[in-house]
């Protein structure tokens, strides 16, 4: 497995690849991989010639007084876990590769400012957008690998990949939980574990609420109130918790006619976690 670290280097590197005719996958990742980040990378080995794991953390998508300077970084190990699960490259751009001083272009969808975690994280999906257009463009890959886990990010992507034009298929990964249903994520390291066994709440909260839903319970108001409820009890503070339209992630009131999906956001002591299911 290589290692690279520039745009040229990667260019030249998968130049030889395209050329031999074989297909390449993508999985775009801010590294401090865990067991979530790996079902991707599976996923792409089985499906590609070769794949291309990204690993940088992007400035563009945190806000001012978020996790920037805090984010885990680890490439020695992230790079072992990749190699091991079949990714072939790892490119991990230095900043300046990615990003000249007087970087002026963004990619942006304003369809869901204000709403969820647009709402909460004003300018984090033009960041998030903005980067994962470079990635396409410097790796070119036949198909690029998202986790549902980030369910409003993974719409963005697929709408930006049809709105544009980028040839690549988007994959989607279901959600890979901790034993308790936590969703994995980098960011669970920073719970205590106390408050890691009451982030289960979450899950257990978006559970409740799709029983009631097979229950023929269609009130998305009372949906709503089953997840925030089960939080609440387990001390985590709600901050958002939406019932999407799955079509146009737009948010649905009163009683549910098409196929919805709950979206959650909630701390549980300082750390931010978010977590959805379809209904
Ligand atoms: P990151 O949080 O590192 O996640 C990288 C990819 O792994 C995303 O597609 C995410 O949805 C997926 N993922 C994370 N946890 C998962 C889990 N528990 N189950 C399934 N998939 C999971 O998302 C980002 O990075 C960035 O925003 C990025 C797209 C790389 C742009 O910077």
């Amino acid at each position: 497995m290589k290692i690279l670290n520039t745009i040229t280097d990667l260019r030249t590197e998968l130049a030889k690849t395209r050329k031999a005719g074989k297909s390449i996958g993508c999985v775009p990742t801010m590294g401090a991989l865990h067991e979530g980040h790996m079902a991707l990378v599976k996923k792409s080995a089985s499906q590609n010639d070769l794949t291309v794991v990204t690993i940088f953390v992007n400035p563009l998508q945190f806000g001012k007084n978020e996790d920037l300077d805090k984010y885990p970084r680890r490439l020695d190990d992230d790079a072992a876990l990749c190699e091991k699960h079949g990714a072939s490259i790892i490119f991990a751009p230095t900043m300046d590769s990615m990003y000249d001083t007087n970087h002026q272009t963004f990619v942006n969808n304003e369809a869901l400012e204000g709403l969820y975690c647009g709402k909460y994280r004003p300018g984090h999906f033009r960041g998030v957008l903005t980067v994962v257009a470079k990635l396409f463009l410097a790796v070119q890959p036949d198909a690029a690998y998202f986790g549902r886990k980030d369910y409003q990010q993974a719409f963005l992507i697929k709408k930006m990949v049809s709105d544009l034009n980028f040839p690549v298929k988007v994959v989607l990964i279901p959600t890979s939980r901790e034993k308790s249903g936590l969703a994995r994520s980098s960011r669970n390291e920073f719970l205590s574990p106390t408050e890691r066994t009451n982030a289960a709440s979450i899950y257990e909260g978006l559970c409740a609420a799709h029983e009631e839903y097979e229950d023929e319970e269609r009130s998305a108001e009372i949906l709503r109130t089953i997840v925030s409820g089960c939080i609440d009890h387990a001390g985590g503070k709600v901050q958002y918790v939406e019932v999407v339209s799955q079509k146009t992630l737009l948010p649905l009131q009163g009683e549910l006619t098409e196929k919805a999906t709950i979206l959650v956001a909630a701390h549980f002591g300082t750390t931010r976690l978010i977590d959805n299911l379809e209904l």
